[in-house]
């Protein structure tokens, strides 16, 4: 069974807070998104592996220690996962990014997808893929099958807030993934929104309703 990690950093929960705001404008919620990205990076990366590398300081030679962060791909879903791109590049700068094309069919709530571009090397990466909403988990268990399908077999995912029946099903197809997230709110409404959950995150983004 895979793991759940709630990220309760006290800043993490403070600028969830304000995003959550129905007054909050998408210029703050993109930048709250982006800080919020960077820290649960933190905690996303905590066991990449190191490298003992010869350095010299002005004072003498040592041996330091260095992140392959070559290793490391991103995989937004789009499109409200590229939200939360640049905080962990901001951490992990050379990361490879890849991008997976999902939107939910309105009425079935079933995900569609329209598009996907892959680092070429993607299975011999850690990959970290991004959705703020983790709901009925259709839109992650669809793209974590599109990265497996492609050997994929070293994956984290990384949201912001789910549902419980989101990560029920997560778990229940992919047992391999952990997840990383800065809530789990109550339950679905009846539209499949997370309640109290944040509204729509790619339009709160993108300012498009
Ligand atoms: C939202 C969200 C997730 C998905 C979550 O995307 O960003 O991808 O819904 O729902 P699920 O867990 O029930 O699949 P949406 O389809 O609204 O597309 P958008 O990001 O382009 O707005
Ligand atoms: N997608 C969102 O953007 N928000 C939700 O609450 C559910 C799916």
């Amino acid at each position: 069974m895979s793991e759940v990690h709630l990220i309760s950093h006290p800043m993490v929960q403070h600028k969830l807070s304000i995003m959550r705001q129905k007054e909050t404008g998408s210029k703050d919620f993109r930048q709250l998104l982006k800080e919020i990205s960077l820290l649960m990076g933190y905690e996303i990366t905590r066991n990449l592996p190191l490298t003992e590398v010869e350095i010299e300081t002005p004072i003498s030679p040592m041996k330091a220690y260095r992140v392959l962060g070559r290793k490391l791909a991103i995989v937004p879903i789009l499109r409200a996962g590229l939200g939360m791109v640049d905080g962990l590049l901001d951490l992990v700068p050379v990361a490879k990014v890849g991008h997976i094309g999902l939107y939910r069919n309105e009425t079935t709530h079933e995900p569609v997808v329209y598009y996907c571009k892959l680092p070429e090397d993607i299975q011999d990466r850690l990959v970290i893929v991004t959705d703020p909403m983790l709901a009925t988990g259709g839109s992650s268990c669809d793209a974590l099958d599109m990265l497996k399908e492609r050997g994929c077999n070293n994956i984290k995912l990384m949201c912001l807030v789910a549902a419980p029946e989101g990560i029920a099903k997560v778990q229940e197809k992919h047992p391999d993934v952990d997840i990383y997230v800065a809530a789990i709110d109550e339950r679905l409404n009846e539209n499949a929104y997370i309640v109290p959950g944040l509204g729509d995150a790619g339009d709160r983004i993108f300012g498009t309703k």
